[in-house]
């Protein structure tokens, strides 16, 4: 680990600052960079140890019918002495000029383009170190322009980002790698009436700008990766939750989203119980178009969600316990690089269940980590318990920046926190965690370093304890090791007794079924036959009111189910749901069932597509898109 020296003076500067919020305190603001080969990003082509950008200052307006942003990022750059080159990364950014803060060109080379990864920007400083790049961004992977009719209110248009995993090199021109932390600020002009929000704190109210444009003003004092800078922009409005917490959305929108985001604040409350101050200041989500690519993004102090987790009965908020768990785990301390998500992921889901059982009590709670753990099985029985790819640190072939898409890092993850928690005692464990947050506060980790600390401060040197945990099987070995906590068998029993009994019977028993919680329903419609005929599923959705569920989990699982089976009465509605939610955890499987229909499903999946692509965001498209081909 090496610290910067011109760094610590630069964020000395930045300590000073007014902080946010109530519980915050001073940050510590000095972000290492790890030197380590398992630190390595192997997705940048940055060279941070030599020289790295401090702070990005943006000053950009949004050019909605071009599809494009355009203006200046301003970058601090700390360097070694006599280091006098900077790179960064650019996917398809047009840099039209590289200046220093007087004015004067600074010489700069594009290299070539690599698939996914972009291309490196070295920029010769001569001997400055504050640089103003001059460019635009015009059809940016991470920026989604929503047409008027894709929003609720269909009169305006809407922007929006997603920057995770390696995406914002698309729209900003910076280092852009999890281990390299940046402190940052925005101006972002935008037509009227439209509003923007961004993963920082407002630093005041819009101005006026000419030609019915208005200026909007952010800025971020704490250093954080630089994947967690977003924006999003549109006809949207706040409502107030409690003091340090509300949510944006479209106006229609906002009763029903303040009302299923009623628990926030005591949410965050929750989280701080379990493992420290919250850090942030104001905690606040936006509720987007149902185009958005995921269920929700942690960023800073703007959670952006899915407006499909609004269920009207709050028991799809989880989604919103685990962005804000985020704030500790992978805001606070972030994977070093995209082979260490898990930190991120993992850790998160884990939390995210802490802060349910919290809330809601242990039955929810229970439930909703057993549907976890049951689809962590699931996927380690389709991979093959020793493929690769089932390894919590994934190594170098399987660590793609979007490893963590099977989806065994989360729930894996969080099985090993609790397995842990039970061997250890939740007592200690959650003092751990809780000195873990604190001692790599805005600091990158590996997995090394979280081992490395959990023997130092859990483990202490207690044999028994070491090897009951089996901590390097757990993040370095396929499968699952032999000291796993298994979910109580009690959680789902009356559900897996009526699934049971269904698959003898075929009988539906209505009243039941409605007797359940979400996470039982969910559980049984997991355990039903994966092949019904026709006459069963038509009984099914008659009986349970599947296609006409107001929960979008529910929904999905239905038409998933009905698509494998070529139900034909689904296709309606799947074509309707498919046309206007973009959520790939959704569109993807619904596409992939169909595609693997072979003469019945093949051309329904393409009809539908041709028609839904557009409205896609790209990070949609392009796992659609592989499914297409790989399927077709
Ligand atoms: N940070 C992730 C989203 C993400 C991961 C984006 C990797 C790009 C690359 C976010 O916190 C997340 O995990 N979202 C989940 C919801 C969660 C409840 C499992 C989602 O979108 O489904
Ligand atoms: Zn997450």
């Amino acid at each position: 680990m090496r610290i910067l020296a011109p760094l610590i003076l630069l964020l000395a500067g930045a300590c000073s600052m007014p902080d946010g919020g109530p519980n915050s305190e001073l940050p510590p603001i000095i972000s290492p960079i790890l030197t380590t080969d398992d630190a390595k990003d192997p997705f940048t082509y940055a060279r941070p140890e030599v020289a790295r950008v401090t702070h990005v200052a943006l000053d950009l307006t949004l050019d909605f019918e071009g599809k494009s942003v355009g203006g200046t990022a301003t970058l601090d750059v700390a360097a070694e002495p006599g280091e006098d080159t900077v790179i960064l990364d650019s996917d398809g950014l047009d840099i039209t000029s590289v200046t220093d803060n007087a004015g004067a060109a600074l010489p700069f080379a594009v290299g070539a383009v690599k698939e996914g990864k972009g291309a490196p920007v070295t920029i010769t400083m001569n001997g400055q170190r504050k640089l103003i790049v001059t460019y635009s961004a015009k059809n940016a992977e991470a920026l989604q322009w929503l047409e008027p009719e894709q929003t609720a209110g269909r009169k305006h248009p809407y922007l929006l980002s997603q920057g995770q995993p390696i995406l914002n090199r698309t729209w900003i021109p910076t280092q852009d790698s999890p281990g390299i932390r940046q402190t940052w600020e925005a101006r972002i002009t935008a037509p009227e009436p439209l509003r923007v929000v961004m993963s920082g704190l407002s630093a005041g109210d819009p101005v006026a700008a000419g030609k019915a444009r208005r200026t909007f003003t952010f800025a971020m004092d704490k250093p954080v990766a630089p994947y967690l800078i977003a924006i999003a922009a549109g006809d949207i409005a706040f409502r107030e939750l409690g003091p340090r917490t509300g949510v944006w959305s479209e106006p229609s929108m906002l009763d029903a989203a303040a009302a299923e985001l009623a628990d926030t604040e005591k949410m965050v409350d929750a989280a701080e119980a379990l493992y420290g101050p919250y850090r942030w200041g104001r905690y606040d989500m936006i509720v987007l178009p149902p185009s958005f690519p995921y269920g929700g993004m942690e960023n800073p102090v703007m959670t952006f969600l899915t407006p499909t987790f609004i269920a009207g009965d709050r028991s799809l908020t989880g989604l919103v316990a685990h962005e804000l768990a985020h704030s500790w785990s992978g805001n606070l301390v972030t994977n070093a690089n995209w082979a260490d998500s898990w930190l991120n992921e993992g850790l998160t889901s884990y939390f995210e269940n802490r802060i349910i059982e919290k809330l809601y009590g242990t039955k929810r709670a229970g439930q909703e980590a057993a549907l976890g753990f049951a689809s962590m099985e699931e996927a380690l029985a389709q991979n093959g318990m020793d493929a690769p790819i089932t390894t919590l640190h994934l190594t170098a072939a399987e660590a793609t920046p979007d490893g963590g898409a099977t989806g065994i890092i989360y729930d894996k993850g969080a099985v090993f926190m609790r397995t842990i928690e039970t061997i250890a005692g939740r007592e200690k464990f959650d003092k751990y965690l809780t000195s873990w947050f604190q001692r790599h506060a805005f600091q990158p980790a590996t997995s090394a370093m979280f081992l490395a600390d959990i023997r130092k401060h859990l483990v202490k040197g207690d044999a028994e304890l070491e090897a009951s945990l089996m901590l390097d099987q757990w993040v370095y070995q396929p499968g699952l090791p032999s000291n796993v906590i298994r979910p109580d068998p009690a959680a789902f029993a009356d559900v897996d007794a009526a699934a049971a009994a269904y698959r003898v019977d075929a009988v539906v028993d209505r009243g039941a079924y409605l007797s359940w919680t979400t996470a039982e329903r969910m559980r049984f419609l997991a355990k039903l036959p994966r092949a019904l005929d026709a006459e069963n599923l038509a009984a099914l959705d008659k009986g349970l009111g599947l296609s006409k569920s107001g929960n979008n989990e529910i929904l999905f699982a239905w038409l998933e189910l009905a698509l494998q089976n070529r139900y034909d009465p689904a296709v309606p509605v799947a074509q309707r749901f498919l046309g206007t939610v973009g959520r790939r955890k959704f569109v993807a499987p619904l596409f992939l069932a169909l595609m693997r229909q072979g003469d019945w499903g093949q051309p329904i999946a393409r009809r539908i597509y041709a028609k839904t692509r557009p409205t896609y965001h790209a990070v949609t498209q392009s796992r659609v898109d592989a499914i297409m081909l790989e399927e077709g």
